[in-house]
Order: C-alpha cells, then sequence, then structure tokens
C-alpha cells in the first residue's frame, strides 16, 4: 500500500495559534522503538486477522456459493465449520449432519476432501462420509487457501517493514510498528526533526489534529475516566494507522481472493486478539489504549486467553470472583502468595492487558504429521501398511508444497505412533540426508517403524496410527558441503535416539529437541515462591507401564470416543511442531470425552476447552521465556503507565477499590459525558 496517500482520517479543528498544547506524554524515544518493534514501546501497534468461518469460506469460494448461502463442512457425520448464514439458524460445531438439516432444510453441508486407499491424491467425494473406515480426512485444500492468504497479506504490506506471524491455519498477527511508523513520520514531518537537545527523552510535540476520523466498525469505548474530549495523544494517530492497514490488507484479501475476515488493532498480540473475536463477521475492532481498561473490565477473567482451566479455577477459588474487574483490584503481592512469584506477577499483567510477546516473523512450520484412528481397529500388518502409503503421500504433498524438491527445505526426522488402547509405541529414525526425499523413501521409512514396534508382540488390535516428519533443516542445496549434514547441539542429541525405541522420552524428542521440553518442564516445576509455578495447575498423567517402549499418548488426540465415530489428527499446518503435534482436532460433536493428552508435557486435560487452555498456557510459558531479556515487572508497569498515562493500579472494579482508583475517580469528576464513540470535538485549546 502506499504509505503516502492523502487521508481524510485527521482534522485538525484547533483555532489557529491556540494557546500552547500540553506537550505529548510520548518521547521521541519512543516514537524511535516503534521502528524496531520494541515490545515494550508505548506506541505499538499489533493487528491480529481472523478469517470468518474459515474452512466454510474455503468451501464457498471455491464452490461458487452465494454468500447468504447456509453452509456447513462436513466431517463424517459433524460439522467443523458454520457459515454465518448458517449461524443463524442455531447451528454450530456441535450439530450433527442430521441436526443441522432439520434446523435448516436447505442447508449445505460439503464433506470435506479425503485420501482414499489406493489413490494418489486427496479428492472431494460423494460418498466420503459412508467411507469412515477407508478414508482419511484431507485438510490439504484449506492449507493452501491458508497459503495463498498469507501470500496476499506479505505481497499488500511493504516488504522491508513487515513482520507477519501465522498463527493458525486462518490467523496472523502482524506487527504494524514500523510501518506505522514511516507513516507517521511522512504525514507528520515535525516528528522527523531530532529531538531537542539531541534528547531522546525528550516529549513529542502534541499530534497536530484533534479529531481522529475512526472509520473503525468497532470502536472500544473509553475508559471511565477517558473521554473523547481529551486530545488525541500518538498512541491513538498510531493505531488509528494501523486500524487504515488492516482495512486495506482485509480488502486486499476480499478482492483477490473473495475471503471476508474479522481484525483487532491494539498495542499488543493479547489484546489484538481479543479484539478480532468481538465483533464477527468482516468487522474490524480497534481497542485503544485509553479503552483498554474498559474493554477488559467486561470479560471474565476465565475468557481470557491462558486464564482458563485450572489456573482460572484456582483463581476464582483463591479471590472469589471471575472478573477481570474485581481481580484487578487485588495487589500484586498478594497474587504472588496465592499463585507463586511468576504466575501471579503474570497474571497481574495479563488482566491489565499487558502483554509484551513478540510477533514472531515465522511462518514455516516445523513439522508434519499425518493420522489415522481406526473405527473399528485394525488387525494386521497388512492393514497398517496401506495406511502408511497414504500418510507417505499425504506428508509428501505437503513436503513438496515446502519445497522439499528443491532442496529449500527437509526434515532430518520420522517418527511413527501406534496405539492399542490406551497405550502407545513409538519409533523414530533419522532420514537419511544427502539425496533427494521422495515419497518411496518415506513410505519405505514408515514401514521400517512398524516393524520394528511389531517386533514388540501383541501389537494387534490398533485404534490409532500416526506418522509424523520434523527437524526441518532450511536452505541446503544438493551441492552444500558436508557442513550442510552436520547437525548442531540439542537437535544432535535428539537424533542419537535414531532408529532406538524411545523408552524413556517422547518420541517426538527429534522433534523437539529435549533442552527446549526439559526448559518447559523444569519451569512448571520450579515456578516461584508460591509453590510449583503454573506447572501445578495442570494434571499429569503418568505414563502405564508398558513393554519398556514410550506409552504416551498421541498430543491432544481425544481419547475413548465411541466406535461409531472416527478420529483424526487434523493440524493447522502452519502452526510451530508443538501446537501442530498437540492441536488434535476431531469430531466434536456429542462424544463423550473422557482424556485430552498434551503432547508437549503429557498433561492431562478433560475437554477441549481445558486443553485448549492448556495450549494456551504453553504459548504463555513460552512467550514468558522469550520476555526473559525485557525488562522486569516494575519496568513493565512503567511501560504500562507510560502507555496509558497514569501508575499503579487500573481501577476497573468497584469505585474506590485501590488507591490509583480513588485518584482517578476524583479526576474524572466534573468531566463532560461521554461522546459517541471515537468522534467529536476534542481540543479546548
Ligand atoms: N477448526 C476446527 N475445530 C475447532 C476449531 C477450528 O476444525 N475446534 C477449524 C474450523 O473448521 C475453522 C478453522 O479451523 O474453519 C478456523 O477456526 P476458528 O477461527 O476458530 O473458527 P472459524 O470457523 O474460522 O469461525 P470464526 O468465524 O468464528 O473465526
Ligand atoms: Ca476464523
Ligand atoms: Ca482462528
Amino acid at each position: 500500500m502506499s504509505s503516502s496517500s492523502p487521508r481524510n482520517s485527521f482534522r485538525d479543528t484547533s483555532p489557529a495559534g491556540a494557546p500552547g498544547r500540553r506537550r505529548s506524554r510520548f518521547t521521541h524515544r519512543h516514537l524511535a522503538q516503534m521502528a524496531s518493534y520494541n515490545t515494550t514501546c508505548p506506541l505499538r501497534v499489533v493487528a491480529h486477522i481472523d478469517l470468518d468461518c474459515f474452512y466454510a469460506q474455503a468451501e464457498m469460494v471455491r464452490l461458487g456459493i452465494p454468500e447468504d448461502q447456509p453452509l456447513a463442512v462436513q466431517q463424517w457425520q459433524g460439522l467443523i465449520a458454520v457459515n454465518y448464514p448458517a449461524r443463524d439458524f442455531g447451528i454450530g460445531r456441535h450439530c450433527t449432519v442430521t441436526e443441522a438439516k432439520k434446523l435448516c432444510p436447505k442447508l449445505i453441508s460439503q464433506h470435506v476432501a479425503t485420501w482414499r486407499e489406493g489413490d494418489v491424491k486427496w479428492a472431494y467425494r460423494p460418498d466420503a462420509a459412508a467411507n469412515i473406515t477407508t478414508d482419511k480426512v484431507s485438510l490439504d485444500p484449506y492449507r493452501l487457501e491458508s497459503r495463498r492468504i498469507l501470500a496476499v497479506i506479505r505481497d499488500h504490506l511493504p516488504s522491508h517493514l513487515q513482520k507477519v506471524e501465522k498463527a493458525g491455519i486462518d490467523e496472523v498477527f502482524v506487527d504494524l510498528s514500523a510501518h506505522v511508523h514511516a507513516i507517521l513520520l511522512e504525514r507528520f514531518p515535525e516528528l522527523a526533526s531530532p529531538p531537542p537537545y539531541d534528547d531522546p527523552a525528550e516529549q513529542l510535540p502534541m499530534p497536530p489534529v484533534s479529531v481522529l476520523d475512526w472509520q473503525a466498525d468497532a470502536l472500544v469505548d473509553l475508559d471511565e475516566e477517558h473521554t473523547e474530549f481529551d486530545d488525541p495523544d500518538w498512541d491513538d494517530v498510531a493505531i488509528l494507522i494501523g486500524s487504515e492497514i488492516a482495512r486495506s490488507v482485509r480488502t486486499a484479501i476480499r478482492d483477490k481472493l473473495r475471503y471476508t475476515c474479522a481484525a483487532g488493532i491494539a498495542k499488543n498480540k493479547m489484546l489484538s486478539k481479543l479484539g478480532s473475536a468481538h465483533k464477527k463477521p468482516n468487522q474490524q475492532t480497534v481497542i485503544r489504549n485509553r479503552a483498554i481498561r474498559h474493554f477488559l473490565s467486561g470479560f471474565k477473567f476465565t475468557k481470557i486467553r491462558n486464564l482458563g482451566g485450572k489456573l482460572g479455577d484456582e483463581i476464582s477459588q483463591a479471590f472469589k470472583t471471575e472478573q477481570v474487574g474485581e481481580l484487578a483490584a487485588v495487589p500484586v503481592e498478594q497474587l504472588k502468595r496465592k499463585l507463586g512469584d511468576d504466575t501471579g506477577t503474570w497474571v497481574y499483567n495479563t488482566i491489565r492487558g499487558i502483554d509484551l510477546s513478540e510477533v514472531n516473523a515465522r511462518t514455516q512450520l516445523k513439522s508434519m504429521l499425518s493420522a489415522k484412528s481406526f473405527r473399528p481397529d485394525i488387525n494386521s500388518i497388512d492393514q497398517a501398511t496401506k495406511w502408511l502409503r497414504i500418510f507417505a503421500a499425504d506428508i509428501f504433498s505437503r513436503l513438496v508444497e515446502e519445497g522439499v524438491l528443491e532442496n529449500k527445505r527437509r526434515p532430518r526426522a520420522i517418527n511413527l505412533h501406534h496405539r492399542q488402547g490406551g497405550q502407545t509405541r513409538s519409533r523414530q529414525n533419522a532420514i537419511p540426508q544427502g539425496r533427494q526425499l521422495d515419497e518411496e523413501t518415506l513410505f519405505d521409512l514408515a514401514k521400517t517403524l512398524l516393524n520394528q514396534i511389531s517386533l514388540d508382540g501383541h501389537v494387534w488390535p490398533c485404534s490409532n496410527l500416526s506418522l509424523s516428519v520434523g527437524g526441518f533443516e532450511e536452505g541446503i542445496t544438493g551441492n552444500m558441503g558436508i557442513g550442510a549434514f552436520l547437525i548442531k547441539g540439542e537437535e544432535a542429541q535428539a537424533l542419537k535416539a535414531s532408529s532406538r525405541a524411545s523408552v524413556a522420552g517422547d518420541a517426538s524428542d527429534a522433534l523437539h529437541p529435549a533442552g527446549k521440553r526439559r526448559r518447559i518442564d523444569d519451569d512448571g516445576g520450579g515456578g516461584g515462591g508460591g509453590g510449583g509455578g503454573i506447572q501445578r495447575f495442570f494434571t499429569r498423567k503418568q505414563p502405564s507401564v508398558g513393554l519398556g517402549v514410550d506409552v504416551r499418548n498421541n498430543g491432544g488426540e481425544r481419547l475413548g470416543n465411541p466406535p461409531s465415530l472416527g478420529t483424526e489428527m487434523v493440524s493447522d499446518g502452519m502452526m510451530d511442531s508443538a501446537h501442530e503435534l498437540s492441536r488434535g482436532q476431531s469430531n466434536r460433536h456429542r462424544t463423550p470425552i473422557t482424556d485430552y493428552m498434551c503432547r508437549r508435557c503429557d498433561a492431562s486435560l478433560d475437554s477441549s476447552e481445558a486443553f485448549q487452555s492448556h495450549e494456551d498456557w504453553h504459548f504463555a510459558k513460552d512467550l514468558q521465556e522469550e520476555e526473559r531479556v525485557t525488562p522486569t515487572f516494575a519496568n513493565l508497569q512503567s511501560a504500562a503507565a507510560a502507555s496509558s498515562g497514569r501508575t499503579g493500579l487500573p481501577k476497573t472494579g468497584p469505585a474506590g477499590t485501590s488507591a490509583a482508583g480513588a485518584a482517578s475517580s476524583s479526576k474524572r469528576a466534573g468531566r463532560p459525558k461521554k461522546t459517541e464513540r471515537g468522534q467529536s470535538k476534542l481540543n479546548f485549546g
């Protein structure tokens, strides 16, 4: 997009020569931090973009179905995506096809594509739903669309000013800070001049505008103590520019590929994600810094990412509330005492909308998995081999997408999981390097692993098989020297396990380097003063003792499905290995759920919500790890203070629940009444 196109978003209605305006709350240093994506920068702008009912839209686009036609995507007898016209009939993912058709007889229910034994490619088959025993779901069509969408987003943003993180099959985070910074300097040339006395701590002049023309579909209301009469500061201007960019990205996706999506624009990932979920479909929500408190106070904290599940339960029991507003009144020391230092601090920050996690400009996946749960179980190596053929084809076609033929990326480890009832066996092997990887090689490797597993004896019947590859190496070329084949540090250690049973470790060791996994586990144990860290909120399932092999369960896949329903692992395909492997998808309708297991730490979760929340927790912990280098808690507070223009506890609860709250209440007194969202005369000079 052109960053210089004139906009009507800013209007200066202040009388010429209005008497000395205040300085901005932000400094030249803050402005400079934008250009380097500094996560503590109070002018930071992050967008989260999430496709509306993604799989359903993909089918509508593919089939050229009118937008108002109710449509759902079917997997066996269940629904995995429902478009918005169908949602109007009360149809959701919880419905079976039969129930959905009762609610809306004209519903189109399109079955997902499947792999079928003997076929070389996945296909959309009219009889797929009746062939759960011979077909395997393929999400390739959606992965391909996902890539096209990502490409449009990337093409649309200036290449040298973009930071895009693919966060799932249908969503991205975009750190817009550097891009917005460039636009700010163009539109407000006064910002480009050096700070007075060359002192970066000098405050910026106020924006030369007094009205911001928000076109956002949804602009979150301001906090009680702020009004639309307050002059906008540079954070408002930055977020407004971010909102323009998000809108133009959405328009590009719409124009080029016909997809609609929702977006959230705010100062960090957590808030932007809450924002995109706020108004759907095809809308965008802006959460200005001055609106954060108001926005969050309406939430139950159990609805906030990472605060569901047991951690949320424990907090609500300890503090007798589920409301963000009320929890915000609890001093940090008290949170730390009850939850441990790390968790207490983290909760304190999170409910205040503080999130310093980086947008990771990583879009490549680290592993791929193809799996099938058998209903009924399979009983022979012959049957299993037929599935391995399909898995190899499935994975290979995805590897081709990843550029394996050009040797852009290739996996170095292959892993087979086998489940018999509650017991999982697995073997892994290194993938020979130095020659072209092909489907046949994958198939042969998989067969070798299966043979090794079957040497254990008593491995039939088998209820689930899954093949995965991982340990991707970048940019190897056919002629590279030996260096290309040397494997470093923890990866080497992981691969040492090659070709032998993973007796003590998880079979995903080669995919998740040992060091990283250990770090996560250690973290859980040594979390903080209060005892045990966040990890203790999650049940650990003791591996039952098997035949001297790994008996852990396949990550995240639901156990104990009733025999009539098939379960398949489908993963986002773009997520990192941990998420990909742990994101078990399955028919999620009316099946009694007995267990979910986390591949990363073996925690056992009893519902998909708990599982999601647990995944989120890992995500948060990973981020925390990344942030060890970033400022301490005290700094966080001052960063937050800089961005909200105040210090201390935000008061989102009942009036006067904290000193800061009391102070701000008195400051509020006598303020003019709020005007319409985001609009009005702001400057009284
Ligand atoms: N998905 C799934 N099972 C889930 C969650 C998601 O199969 N439990 C798939 C859906 O089919 C969906 C895609 O992943 O199309 C993206 O998921 P999500 O963004 O959560 O939902 P959407 O269907 O896109 O709906 P929304 O408009 O609410 O984002
Ligand atoms: Ca979505
Ligand atoms: Ca999503």
